[in-house]
């Protein structure tokens, strides 16, 4: 395994996001909190400097820089503000499993395009309403035509669907039932037939909209088609193993930037004569986020680097994002505790943190999904001994 230090490449795509996010997101975060809406203008110029493509190739318009300096940056971004960083994920992930699945001619139409923000982001239609953490049980169909496809159905939860351009779309091709039978298509934002539905009033990520959409009997060509027909369920599993990575590190820089946080105040804030930080019950508050958020970094880490190497990463990658999102909210919540009445106001972005940090244990995958995935990857390989 690689040193636990970043190479100098990795040390640089990491840089590159820190100034990105001190510069671009953290000056608009809180008003974006306040006000909801989308950051096109950040999101903009994220795509300008390579951060929608962070893990594509080159020749696709990517930074292609490998997927620990993703998390990394992922880290960076996502200590500025958390909503943008959604987006950003998504996209990456969007552009990475059309990378993977795509054909040449669907990668050079729809990769470099996402890289270039000429999308403004791309985004991941999965879950329906009765199809969160049992996506096998989806009904949005798609049926053949003689000039191909059409797409019939409503997904709920989709990030920026208000905004994406491309959408990595599922739905049920085949007469079976579960998980086979399901087929993943590529279907533009402006397409004929699909209708955004209103955003959802979520508790935080305020910046990222969550909506539903409709796909009316929309008409899509045969390229439209990602992967095998009928082999849709495993693209959505494999493109979450890498997605589950993002949303780990998103939580991580949640997490971390509240502890720093809380670590300024505590070294500021004086009670009984004496600044806050020389107490123990402070004191370990900061020891134990520390500690925890060091250890969600090297689960972060080893899944990235399993994955750069491509190895199977599946369990590594739950691991990471169990364990990175519980503790990253509980990181959050000391960092409340320790700036007191403070921290419960907006007069400091603790708050924030931690209602933005809530949502990465439910989305892509719960964390009681996490701990399927990694009790059945452990039961299953010893029922096979
Ligand atoms: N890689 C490759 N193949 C995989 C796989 C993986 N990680 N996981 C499963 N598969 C394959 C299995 O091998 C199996 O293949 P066969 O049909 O050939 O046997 C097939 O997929 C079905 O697998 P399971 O029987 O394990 O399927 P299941 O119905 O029991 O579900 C699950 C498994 C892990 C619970 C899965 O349903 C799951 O991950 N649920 C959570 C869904 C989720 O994370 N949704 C997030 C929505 S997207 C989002 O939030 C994005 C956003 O916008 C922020």
């Amino acid at each position: 395994m690689q040193s636990i230090a970043p190479t100098d490449a990795q040390a640089m795509i990491a840089d590159s996001a820190r100034q990105f996010a001190a510069r671009v997101l953290a000056p608009r975060a809180a008003e974006l909190d306040r006000e909801g809406g989308f950051p096109r203008a950040s999101l903009a110029e994220a795509a300008e400097l390579g951060l929608l493509g962070i893990n594509v190739p080159e020749a696709l318009g990517g930074v292609e820089a490998g997927a620990v300096a993703y998390a990394l940056a992922v880290i960076e971004l996502a200590r500025a503000c958390a909503s943008t960083t959604v987006a950003m994920t998504v996209s990456n992930m969007v552009a990475e499993v059309i990378t993977k699945f795509g054909t040449p001619a669907q990668r050079e139409e729809h990769v470099t395009k996402l890289c270039a923000g000429e999308y403004v982001v791309g985004g991941f239609a999965l879950s329906e309403a009765g199809a969160g953490s049992d996506p096998g049980s989806m009904t949005t169909r798609a049926r053949r035509t003689d000039r191909g496809w059409v797409l019939s159905g409503q997904k709920l939860w989709i990030t920026s669907g208000t905004d994406a351009g491309l959408f990595v779309v599922w739905a049920r091709t085949g007469e079976g039932k579960g998980t086979r039978g399901i087929t993943a298509f590529l279907v533009r934002g402006d397409a004929p037939g699909v209708v955004r539905g209103k955003p959802e009033h979520k508790m935080g990520q305020h910046g990222s909209t969550t909506t539903p959409l409709d796909f009316n009997e929309v008409e899509l060509d045969e390229d439209a088609l990602l992967g095998d027909e009928g082999h849709g369920f495993k693209i959505a599993m494999m493109a979450l193993d890498g997605g589950r990575i993002g949303i780990a590190a998103l939580a991580l820089g949640c997490g971390i930037q509240a502890t720093e946080v809380a670590r300024d105040y505590a070294l500021e804030r004086r009670q009984f004569d004496a600044p806050i930080a020389s107490f123990q019950a402070i004191q370990w508050m900061i020891a134990d986020s520390v500690t925890e958020l060091d250890a969600a970094k090297l689960l972060v880490l080893r899944a990235a680097w399993l994955k750069e190497q491509g190895k199977i990463f599946t369990r590594e990658a739950s691991m990471a994002k169990l364990f990175a999102s519980e503790k990253a909210y509980a990181a959050c919540d000391r960092a409340i505790q320790v700036l007191g009445g403070y921290g419960y106001t907006r007069e400091f972005p603790v708050e924030r943190y931690l209602r933005d940090v809530r949502v990465t244990r439910i989305f892509e995958g719960t964390s009681e999904i996490q701990r399927l995935v990694i009790s059945r990857d452990i039961l299953r390989r010893y029922a096979a001994v």
